[in-house]
């Protein structure tokens, strides 16, 4: 993806672009959307955590004593954001069982698109963590910039945004706010329509996740 920059990631592993087809897919149902959707915010997270420190330790196999590795860097927190991110937690827990979720509940004003706050709660230590905030969309990137400048302003400072679908004016809004923040999205693409809503994109991610349409 040469238009960005490498803390773009995009993941084209083949299990998850055939994930992501059905997904896209009208006729796809909410019982395996949710079901996609968990599975693919793992496969997301399965890339994310890839720099993740790691320490030496020692572990008695039933055949003889060993050194092998364990992770050991800071803790981790997930940031839903509401209510579309919700369908990516579960999925990640199962990953990472001792992760603190916190929630930023941010909905778009559908005449302005610009993202309005209604709801926050963070983990008391958050700035010790690294931050995984999880959104299944970034469009006009409104929502995401401004959860990623909330968590900086309380003290996150090794941030990442996975999403599942990203418009390529949604990375750029991102990446203005706070260049160094790392995307990891599993497609990039062609661009918003008139009512921001990303093409071909795969509808409005919370009313699929939820059955509210
Ligand atoms: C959707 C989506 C993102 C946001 C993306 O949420 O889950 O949070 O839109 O759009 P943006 O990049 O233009 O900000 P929505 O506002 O529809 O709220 P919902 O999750 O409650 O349905
Ligand atoms: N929010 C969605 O759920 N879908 C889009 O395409 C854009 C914003």
């Amino acid at each position: 993806m040469t238009e960005f920059p490498d803390n773009v990631v995009v993941i084209d592993h083949p299990l998850v672009q055939h994930k992501l087809s059905i997904l896209r897919d009208v006729a796809t149902g909410a019982k395996e959307f949710r079901e996609l959707v968990k599975e693919l915010a793992m496969l997301s997270a399965y890339e994310a955590t890839r720099d993740f420190q790691l320490a030496e330790t020692t572990v008695t196999t039933p055949i003889t004593q060993t050194t092998t590795r364990v992770l050991a860097g800071k803790k981790v927190a997930v940031i839903p954001i509401l209510r579309a991110g919700l369908g990516m937690v579960d999925g990640i827990l199962e990953l990472i069982p001792a992760a603190k979720v916190g929630h930023v509940g941010l909905y778009r004003d559908p005449q302005t698109l610009r993202p309005v706050e209604y709801y926050c709660k963070l983990p008391e230590d958050i700035a010790e963590r690294d931050v995984l905030i999880v959104d299944p969309m970034l469009a006009t990137g409104g929502s995401a910039a401004a959860a990623v400048e909330f968590l900086r302003e309380k003290g996150a400072n090794h941030i990442s945004l996975l999403v599942l679908i990203a418009a390529p004016e949604g990375i750029r809004e991102v990446l203005a706010s706070c260049d160094d923040v790392r995307i990891f999205t599993c497609a990039v693409d062609s661009h918003l329509n008139d009512h921001g809503y990303i093409v071909p994109g795969l509808g409005d991610a919370g009313d699929r996740l939820f059955g509210t349409k």
